[in-house]
Formats: C-alpha cells, sequence, structure tokens
C-alpha cells in the first residue's frame, strides 16, 4: 500500500506500542523510512526492532526527546512525526515524578517546536487516562447501557496520576498549537493494549512472566477495576488511519470494546496456564483511592469517520497468543524479572489471608 509519508520519525519507537507500530509500518508500507527517536530508558529495548535494521529502510536515533539538537537533526529530514515516547507506568509515577514531567511534557513540547519549525505533519499518542475515570457498571442507573457510560472525545479533562496529568498537559499544548500556530496536528487518546514486548512490571506481562518464573500473580486491591483491553496491532492500524486521513486538530478515541475487570483477566490467565484460578497473591492496593475504576472508549468516530475496524475482536485468543509470545521469547524478559520483582516488592505489600 502506498503512504502519503516517505519519512516519518516514530519517538519511543523501542518500546512496547511505538516498536509494534515501526512493524506494522514496515510490513504494511514499503515506500516508508522509519526514523525511531528513543532514549532507549528502562522501556525501551533496541531487540524490539533490530531485526529491521538490515533492511535500511528503518534506523534508531539513540536521544531524548526533550533535546532541541537532536530533535532538530532528526525532524529536518522528516515529513511526519508519531509521538509516542514517555514515561508511562503509572506506579512508577507514585514514586518519582520528575522524569515525568520532563519527558511527557516538555519532551512533547520540544517535538511540536520542531514540527512548526519544519511545518510536518505531527500524531500525538496519548491515552484514554487523560478523562479519568468512569463508575463501575453496577453502580449506574440501567447498568450503564445508557449515554455518557463511556468516554468521548468530548469528556472533559480529569486526570488523577502524575502520569495521566503529564499526558494531559501534553494534549492540551498540541490543541493549542493547532489553534495558535496552525500546527498540524492529530491526538488520539487509547485504552490499555497487550500485546508483544509489553515490558513486564505491566500487569498482563507481569502476571504471565511470573507464573513461568514460579512467582504468584499478583493482583491489586479487589481486582474490580475494569480497562478496556486492545490489541496493540489493532492501536497501530488505529494511529495509521489517523496519521493519514484524520482531520488537523481532532481527538480520536481509539479502543475495541474490551471491558474486563482486573481479577477476570488474571483468572484467565492462570486457567490457561494449568494454575488454579485462585493461585494468586492480594496486593493492598498500591495505588489507593487515587486506582481508576473503569476506562471505557466509545470509539464511533474513528469507526465512522475514517471507517477504522479492528481485527483482533476475540481477547481470549489474543491473550493466548501473548501468553505464547513470553513463552516462546524468555530471552527478551528473563534477564530483567529479579529487578523489577525486586523492586516492586519495595513498596507492595501482600494482604495477609
Ligand atoms: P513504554 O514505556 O513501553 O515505551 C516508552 C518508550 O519511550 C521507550 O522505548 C522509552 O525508551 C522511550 N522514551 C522514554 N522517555 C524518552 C525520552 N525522554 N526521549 C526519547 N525516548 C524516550 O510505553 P508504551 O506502553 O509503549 O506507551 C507508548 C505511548 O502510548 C505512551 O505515550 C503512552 O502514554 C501511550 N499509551 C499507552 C497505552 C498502554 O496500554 N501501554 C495505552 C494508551 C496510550
Ligand atoms: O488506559 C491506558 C493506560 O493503560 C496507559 O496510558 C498506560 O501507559 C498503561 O500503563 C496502562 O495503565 P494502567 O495503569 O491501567 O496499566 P497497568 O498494567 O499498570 O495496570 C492495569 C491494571 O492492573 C490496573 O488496574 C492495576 C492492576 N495491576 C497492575 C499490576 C502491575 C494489578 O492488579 N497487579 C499488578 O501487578
Amino acid at each position: 500500500m502506498e503512504s502519503p509519508f516517505k519519512h516519518i520519525v516514530v519517538t519511543g519507537g523501542a518500546g512496547f506500542i511505538g516498536s509494534n507500530f515501526v512493524h506494522y509500518v514496515y510490513n504494511n508500507f514499503p515506500d516508508v523510512h522509519i526514523t525511531v527517536l528513543d532514549k532507549l530508558t528502562y522501556a525501551g529495548n533496541v531487540n524490539n526492532i533490530n531485526m529491521l535494521f538490515d533492511s535500511g529502510r528503518v534506523e534508531l536515533v539513540e536521544g531524548d526527546i526533550a533535546d532541541p539538537k537532536i530533535v532538530d537533526e532528526v525532524a529536518s529530514k522528516a515529513d511526519a512525526i508519531v509521538h509516542y515516547a514517555a514515561e508511562s507506568h503509572n506506579d512508577n509515577s507514585l514514586v518519582s515524578q520528575d522524569e515525568f514531567v520532563q519527558t511527557n511534557f516538555i519532551g512533547t513540547y520540544t517535538l511540536i517546536q520542531a514540527a512548526r519549525k519544519y511545518d510536518l505533519r505531527f500524531h500525538h499518542v496519548s491515552t484514554d487516562e487523560v478523562y479519568g475515570d468512569l463508575p463501575y457498571r453496577e453502580e449506574l442507573p440501567g447498568h450503564g447501557e445508557g449515554a455518557g457510560e463511556k468516554f468521548t472525545p468530548e469528556t472533559p479533562y480529569n486526570p488523577t496520576s502524575p502520569y495521566s496529568s503529564t499526558k494531559a498537559a501534553s494534549d492540551l499544548i498540541v490543541r493549542a498549537w493547532v489553534r495558535s500556530f496552525g500546527l498540524k496536528a492529530t491526538i488520539s487518546n487509547c485504552s490499555n493494549n497487550y500485546g508483544p514486548y509489553q515490558h513486564i512490571e505491566k500487569f498482563i506481562p507481569r502476571q504471565i512472566t511470573n507464573i513461568l518464573s514460579g512467582i504468584k500473580p499478583k493482583l491489586y486491591g479487589d481486582g474490580k477495576n475494569v480497562r478496556d483491553w486492545i490489541h496493540t496491532e489493532d492501536h497501530s492500524s488505529g494511529v495509521w488511519a489517523i496519521l493519514t486521513k484524520g482531520r488537523y486538530g481532532e481527538t480520536y478515541l481509539i479502543g475495541a470494546d474490551g471491558e474486563k475487570n482486573n481479577k477476570e483477566v488474571l483468572e484467565d490467565i492462570l486457567t490457561r496456564m494449568d494454575k488454579s484460578a485462585d493461585d494468586y497473591d492480594r496486593i493492598i492496593d498500591p495505588r489507593g483511592d487515587a486506582h481508576d475504576k473503569r476506562y471505557a472508549i466509545d470509539n464511533t468516530k474513528l469507526r465512522e469517520e475514517l471507517g477504522w475496524e479492528p481485527k483482533h475482536t476475540d481477547f481470549e485468543s489474543g491473550l493466548q497468543a501473548t501468553i505464547d509470545w513470553y513463552k516462546e521469547n524468555e530471552d527478551w524478559w528473563k534477564a530483567e524479572k529479579d529487578a523489577v520483582e525486586a523492586k516492586y516488592a519495595e513498596t507492595q505489600k501482600i494482604v495477609e489471608k
């Protein structure tokens, strides 16, 4: 397929969702050259993309999105920037905040100034968490079948964590730059992704790799919190649709109707891995009262305006494929496992039975 852009910069393209997007573009758009700009923090892994380097179509520039010099250098050669780079983990943002403000806010500011200078198309990848959370369905009249039960592009911003508030702040400057300077930008807010290459600090890979390492899975609180799961490949196709067909200044929500609570997801993982469904530790909720209850995306605008459809509509088979990927790719995660769990152990306490 032909692309309107011949040279794109993908920030954070060595992380989970960014690297999946790099593979998606590489596989589907052979006329596109991709420069990945990535600082390779603890969450970036060159092994997510290095198999593509020999083609000459994908290159890595190791650098910080908050560094105007390096950003100027890569921007000057491109015709679009797709911006994924971020500090992305809520739990980390409760421990230390500097890098969240620096990367998520100052980094985005640095990129939009360069996009403005070179008149580049800019797509800003954000999160549904900027909208805060929704009540549980059972708390709603009619169990949430009415209007206002999902996030829409019109939902007011109401972020609750240092992570989500710095993402919200970055969305707002992108919006203001469109209005004030005619920045050719779009924004997408996506729900929780799952799939290959996700860092093992995150919920689904943490539980899978715990079981593979002989450690009990860890469930926060009562496990009632609901997340709206989408396969990362569907996120990629959504971003591509918005990048190539979206209207400047618009926000599009990406989600695939995948609402599940954490307990159901964990029980599903345990059963699929031949364990008893209750073979896990409950953790005193490290997010406390600030733990967002429920996320849910209304994807009508993306479907109806841009004709996007998710491909991975069966969460069960997507989850099985993800379990298989972590089983088959122990080399990718094994070396980090002890350190990730040791860091969690410093702050997280098991509920005594
Ligand atoms: P990730 O933590 O797996 O990857 C982040 C990447 O950004 C890493 O490669 C890291 O090295 C890089 N990075 C961090 N700071 C940088 C800096 N200062 N300069 C350059 N590179 C830097 O994150 P992810 O889960 O892949 O999320 C990617 C984006 O998608 C983020 O913007 C996040 O807010 C958004 N998002 C994530 C989800 C999800 O479920 N994970 C859902 C919706 C939106
Ligand atoms: O909604 C989109 C967001 O999804 C993205 O913006 C974030 O970058 C991404 O990290 C994710 O945020 P969450 O906080 O929802 O994801 P996390 O994987 O950290 O946790 C998912 C749920 O699982 C959450 O309710 C907390 C819970 N949890 C998490 C871990 C790590 C557990 O019960 N046990 C765990 O060990």
